[in-house]
């Protein structure tokens, strides 16, 4: 089980970082970005800041692929649950502070690639599948008496992830459209195991 689920995280961020495209390490240009103290990237390309997000996020999110029905508890995930809010907020500042620039700038990589409409649905998209396949794995874990808590902890992380999908929307036309076609089931079924259907009104047609 832990393996499966680790491979399936691997598998997902694998995907994610394809769409990543030009190919340098992710850890150094996380950690040059400042990721390590979630200072953000302080770059103005969609590409850095969601790529930026999804490798800071993946360890962290790792570390709940470790958890056991007799760890699954508040107490234990809660510093892990902090850890991935804080690494989102910084996301979504991030995103905010581009309102205002020139999308060809917010297109285009550091590398001076121009990312199409689904090139950045595929970076979403893995950011979504990443974060709902760790969220999956704890709800499957946990036990009943947790339930409620757990719960609470993940949607305070599922509500972050919607307030940056409706900071996305508006930067980029037809980003909504290109995410519809190709989002995750796990993420369908994560929000809707939370209950977040309305939060997440936008996957309508999908649930
Ligand atoms: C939960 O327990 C497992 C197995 O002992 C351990 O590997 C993991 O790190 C623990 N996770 C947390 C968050 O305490």
């Amino acid at each position: 089980m832990r393996f499966a689920a680790l491979s399936l995280l691997a598998t997902i961020a694998s995907a994610a970082f394809a769409y990543a495209a030009p190919s340098s390490p992710a850890t150094n240009a996380v950690e040059a970005r400042g990721y390590g103290g979630y200072g953000g990237c302080g770059c103005s390309d969609i590409q850095g800041i969601i790529g930026g997000a999804t490798a800071a996020l993946t360890p962290v999110l790792a570390q709940l692929t470790y958890i056991t029905s007799e760890n699954c508890t508040a107490e234990a995930l809660t510093p892990v649950v902090a850890e991935i809010k804080d690494i989102l907020t910084v996301t979504i500042a991030e995103v905010q502070g581009l309102v205002g620039i020139a999308l060809i700038i917010v297109l285009t990589t550091v590398d001076g690639v121009l990312l199409t409409v689904a090139d950045v649905a595929g970076l979403v998209c893995g950011l979504l599948n990443l974060i709902c396949g760790a969220l999956l794995i704890v709800l499957k874990v946990v036990a009943t008496v947790e339930l409620v808590v757990v719960k609470g902890l993940l949607v305070e992380i599922l509500k972050l992830v919607a307030q940056l999908l409706f900071c996305l929307f508006p930067l980029i036309d037809g980003l909504l459209a290109a995410i519809l076609v190709i989002v995750g089931g796990v993420v369908i079924e994560v929000i809707q195991l939370l209950s977040l259907t309305s939060v997440f009104y936008c996957f309508k047609t999908l649930y």
